[in-house]
């Protein structure tokens, strides 16, 4: 293998959502570029209120025999993101079996519908739990151990379309991934005198389970004027988009050939946030 087939060789990177979709993704295609992965996922119900199925361990257990037969290592923990502790545990075991973290992508999220005064307190905590304030637990347990390490390195945040547009019957999922780029672009300013880098992403229907949550008929069906909102692409967007095409942006920016890059709001949207 030469440096260009992997960029990342010599690295590690810790994922967070790894179980399955586009965490699961992310784990395979920065292992293939070289790196070693450490990932967690809660594998379980996160939030009452999702219209799809929670990630299983059997789906976890997939990801490590995936990531093992790209030749790497790799380490996974049923924790969920909005346990500090955990992560803080995880990441400081990673460090001591790799010896440094160089990549870092807080992916875990979760998403369901209602209008944002219909919508009870315990579904407006569930998502902010889980997508913002777990965000900033990863954030919190990996940059001191990055700057430790002296390495430099790259932070990757997965916030959504939405995070740049926000859409109705989902906002408090928007008002979680525009935090998320608040905390991106914050850190980025914070983090630069580092060497560190720090952008964030933003898919818009991709095919997973989340992106096939058929729930959000319901919420189409009751107020069709909502539609307009989710329009297609400027690319054909026949299909929801593989999560492979996603980890293309997230290797991308792992890698070296992103070194001009921080503090950005890459979209992996086919052009929809231009429509
Ligand atoms: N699918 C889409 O259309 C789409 C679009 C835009 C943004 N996103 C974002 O992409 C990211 C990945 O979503 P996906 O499409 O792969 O969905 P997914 O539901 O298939 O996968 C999400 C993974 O995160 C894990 N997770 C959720 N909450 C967790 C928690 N509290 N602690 C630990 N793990 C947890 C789940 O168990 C699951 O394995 C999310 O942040 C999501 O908001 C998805």
């Amino acid at each position: 293998m030469t440096d260009t087939e992997q960029p990342l060789a010599g690295r590690v990177a810790y994922v967070t959502g790894g179980a399955r979709g586009q965490g699961r993704s992310h784990c395979v295609r920065l292992a293939r570029a070289g790196a070693d992965i450490v990932t967690i996922d809660a594998c379980g119900p996160v939030a009452a209120h999702n219209g799809y199925p929670p990630a299983t361990s059997e789906e976890l257990a997939e990801t490590v025999s995936l990531v093992e037969g790209e030749g790497r290592k790799i380490v996974a923990k049923e924790v969920d993101v909005r346990d500090l502790d955990g992560q803080q545990r995880v990441v400081a075991d990673a460090v001591e079996q790799f010896g440094r973290l160089d990549i870092v992508v807080a992916n875990a999220g979760v998403m369901n519908w209602g209008r944002l005064w219909e919508i009870s307190p315990q579904q407006w905590q569930e998502v902010v739990d889980t997508n913002l304030t777990g965000v900033w637990n990863t954030i919190k347990a990996v940059v001191p151990p990055m700057i430790d390490a002296g390495n430099g390195g790259s932070i990757i945040t997965i916030s959504s379309a939405a995070g740049i547009k926000a859409v109705p019957g989902c906002g408090h999922y928007c008002a979680t991934k525009f935090g998320v780029v608040a905390l991106t672009n914050s850190l980025a300013v914070e983090l630069g005198e580092y060497g560190i880098r720090v952008n964030s992403v933003h898919p818009y229907g991709t095919d997973t389970e989340m992106g096939n949550d058929t729930s959000m008929w319901q919420m189409f069906a009751d107020h069709q004027n909502y539609i307009h909102s989710f329009s297609p692409g400027a690319l054909p967007t026949d299909t929801l988009a593989a999560p492979d095409l996603v980890s293309d942006i997230v290797v991308f920016l792992a890698s070296d050939a992103s070194s001009l890059l921080t503090a950005a709001q890459i979209p992996a949207d086919k052009g929809y946030l231009k429509v």
